[in-house]
């Protein structure tokens, strides 16, 4: 059976390419959910790429994955920083979670070096650019392996 993994996307990635591009790059979030499908078909995995600058949402979002999908690839963007909730809702869910940031947070303002989301997270991907999507993609594609 075809691995479902879900992409989450926090705030403001919505504007990625315009926004702060000597940081983030020039991609769009639609070029990142492209490259994750693509990703996705090489490696056997159905992906589902969703955006929210609400909370809320995203925490829904995470209430739902339990039974519906494999693993849970998160970019939670400022809430990785301030979201208990996001933390309580990943711990929830028994569903592996990496932890994406198209930055290197730890190299960046004081307050974006804790991540609330790693402390739920099996792996964190910091700092590769929207590389880091694909890069999660195929640590989860490891992550579900069979073991031997
Ligand atoms: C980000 C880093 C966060 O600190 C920031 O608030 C973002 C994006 C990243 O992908 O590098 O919105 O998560």
């Amino acid at each position: 059976m075809t691995a479902k993994i879900l992409v989450l996307n926090g705030p403001n990635l919505n504007m990625l390419g315009t926004r702060e591009p000597e940081i983030y790059g020039r991609e769009s979030l639609a070029d990142v959910e492209a490259a994750c499908v693509e990703r996705g078909r090489t490696l056997g995995l159905e992906i589902a790429f969703r955006q929210s600058n609400s909370e809320g949402e995203l925490m829904g979002w995470i209430q739902d994955a339990r039974g519906d999908f494999d693993a849970l690839i998160i970019n939670a963007a400022a809430y990785t920083h301030t979201s208990v909730a996001i933390l309580d809702a990943l711990r929830a869910v028994d569903v592996p979670v990496i932890d994406v940031h198209i930055s290197n947070i730890y190299q960046r303002d004081e307050f974006r070096q804790h991540s609330y989301v790693a402390m739920a997270a099996r792996a964190v991907i910091a700092g590769c650019g929207t590389y880091g999507y694909e890069l999660a993609l195929d640590a989860a594609a490891r992550m579900l392996e069979p073991t031997a």
